[in-house]
């Protein structure tokens, strides 16, 4: 059986073979881009290394990487989108380009799956006034043994992939699929056709251009290649199964909700599979994210509620979220162990939402009681004043309104629903203005005041200061860490002060590129979670003050930052701090 494990292990181990370095999966809290809310790609960390820096790993690498997307989290419950998946990706960082990918992307398919060579396609891009028709990746796919007959040609929309955010690299791809033995739905049916006849496997990108924010595609300096391979839709297709939710990836947590449950509503279980898994794995990064009414708290509350909801639905009462969650942590946990390490917080905080949430339910229903009484009616806005000020969710008013024998007009609610998304739209639209990665002056100036304040804390404070996660834009960063109690005043006055005094002190700051163990010999602050920690590892250091794993960028001189001062100190979680603070 092609088990996930066995997957990851065999594409790691090819690419190893080929020359890559495996590298650790990051987290899939971004650690210093703004701009999204979750790691999308396992491009996405590579970003500074796409355009231009150099990689301590080198120029071939590769991993498995955890993902969320949340484009398309209403049409999770259907056959195959996820919320939370793992990408299996291999990169090259101006090394090899298009002949050495597309021969390992075959290689990998046919002599290490074993897929049949007779039943592959692959897709191409078709060119336009951006970048010329791809011939040549179309050479090499022939050279390979695919006939041009099933060599397709595409426009941007489905051979191009990126930039991620707005701006960055991006560049045309080759998509290769698997032909699962139907019949074509019509004649027009083709790989990219969604009737399940040809399965998309893997993903070929050419990084070779960066979109600015002029709308144009420069060259970039260095040609790339970034691949990727979703591990759960794979495991299905290899063990002939019709659904992620067949696999071994799923089928025990599908079981658990199924003996929960008192009906069989296939899209009510697939929802709740998703969504908790997804929640287990954002919950244990450490990162002081609790479900909440912010960023990626909220898209956490978002999906512990739906399941919640979807609960009730197939008729399971009480708290359960811990139930399906022990699942999980039972299938994921040996190959991510962070997962084992936060359980109890994942199951106390999946726990607290439910209980939240219930109180939500029982304040929306007595609402819900008055309304009616007063005006024997439930119109529209009611239904959107009932979810947006008591979080009370549609479905549930028009689950009650019909018990009731009530009638809601459902447009009206709709149209304000779709007001307040515009607006909201609106607001998280500027996440993404600064395109995938946020390199601006200010954003590095803040990011080594991030490294001062980490050494000033663990000075003042102790070493048991851990940095839980970072998050920079251009107005302030902010900076969470492991510590019991409040900082007190003087406590937080003497950081910024110790802050101030390294800067003041114009101190060189350093990079050198050494192995991990050398690096924690040598003092420098590293924090892994993965099985596959990286061997080699960039060190920023200011001499005798700090000395940091990390990928940077980094100013050159600590007198470049500026003044710092700290706004704010908060808690953010059972053990867990936050401070904001500015460079002026
Ligand atoms: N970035 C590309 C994708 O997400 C290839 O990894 O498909």
């Amino acid at each position: 059986m092609w088990t996930g494990k066995k997957l990851t292990e065999s594409y790691l181990e090819f690419f190893k073979k080929k020359g890559h370095a495996i590298i650790p999966s990051a987290s899939l809290i971004p650690e210093h881009d703004p701009t999204v809310l979750f790691t999308t790609a396992g491009m996405h960390p590579l970003v500074p290394f796409l355009i231009g820096q150099p990689h301590p790993e080198g120029k071939r690498l590769v991993n498995v990487q955890k993902c969320i997307r949340t484009n398309d989290i209403e049409e999770v419950g259907d056959a195959s989108h996820l919320t939370f998946f793992f990408m299996l990706g291999n990169w090259s960082l101006g090394d090899y380009f298009k002949k050495e990918a597309i021969e390992w992307s075959y290689e990998f398919l046919t002599k290490v799956i074993g897929l049949d060579k007779n039943r592959l396609s692959v897709t191409c891009f078709e060119g336009d006034k951006d970048a010329p028709k791809d011939e040549e990746s179309a050479k090499i796919w022939e050279s390979q043994g695919i006939p041009v007959e099933r060599i397709y040609f595409n426009p941007k929309e489905d051979n191009w992939w990126g930039p991620a955010g707005k701006t960055g690299p991006c560049g045309p791809d080759t998509e290769i699929f698997f032909d699962m033995g139907k019949e074509k739905c019509g004649p027009k049916c083709v790989p990219g056709c969604g009737c399940g006849k040809y399965f998309e496997i893997w993903n070929d990108v050419f990084m070779q251009y960066n979109k600015t924010d002029a709308g144009k595609f420069e060259p970039l300096a260095q040609q790339n290649v970034d691949t990727g391979m979703g591990v759960e839709r794979t495991v299905a297709m290899l063990n002939g199964k019709a659904t992620v939710y067949d696999t071994h990836l799923f089928k025990p947590i599908m079981d658990k909700i199924q003996g929960l449950s008192k009906n069989d509503l296939l899209k009510s279980k697939r929802i709740i599979a998703d969504h908790i898994r997804s929640s287990c794995f954002v919950l244990s990064e450490g990162k002081g994210i609790v479900p909440s009414n912010v960023e990626q708290g909220y898209v956490v509350r978002r999906m512990i509620r739906r399941s919640i909801r979807h609960a009730r639905l197939l008729g399971i009462e009480g708290r359960f979220c811990r139930k399906i969650a022990e699942v999980v942590v039972e299938i994921y946990g040996a190959e991510w162990p962070q997962l084992t390490r936060e359980r109890e917080l994942i199951f106390l905080e999946l726990e607290r939402e439910e209980d939240r949430f219930s109180k939500v339910l029982s304040n929306g229903l007595n609402r819900f009681g008055r309304i009616l009484q007063a005006k024997k009616k439930i119109s529209g806005e009611d239904a959107f004043l009932l979810y947006q000020s008591f979080g009370f969710p549609i479905e549930m008013t028009l689950e009650l309104a019909e018990e009731k024998g009530i009638k809601i007009d459902k447009k009206i609610f709709e149209k304000e629903f779709e007001k307040h998304q515009d607006t909201s739209r609106k607001a998280t639209a500027g996440r993404f203005k600064s395109g995938l990665q946020d390199q601006s002056e200010t954003t590095v100036r803040m990011h080594t005041a991030t490294h001062l304040l980490h050494a000033a804390l663990r000075k003042v404070l102790g070493n048991h200061v851990q940095q839980k996660g970072s998050n920079i834009t251009p107005e302030r960063l902010r900076f969470d860490f492991s510590h019991p109690e409040k900082v007190t005043p003087e406590q937080r006055a003497e950081v910024e002060k110790i802050v101030n005094e390294a800067i003041e002190k114009a101190i060189p700051v350093k990079r050198k590129e050494m192995g991990l163990k050398e690096a924690k010999k040598a003092g420098a602050l590293a924090f892994f979670d993965s099985k596959y920690a990286p061997e080699k590892v960039s060190v920023y250091s200011v001499e005798g003050f700090s000395k940091e794993v990390c990928a940077g960028p980094h100013v050159e001189n600590t007198k470049d930052i500026g003044k710092f001062k700290i706004k704010k100190e908060e808690s953010v979680a059972a053990g867990v701090r936050r401070i904001k603070a500015v460079i002026e």
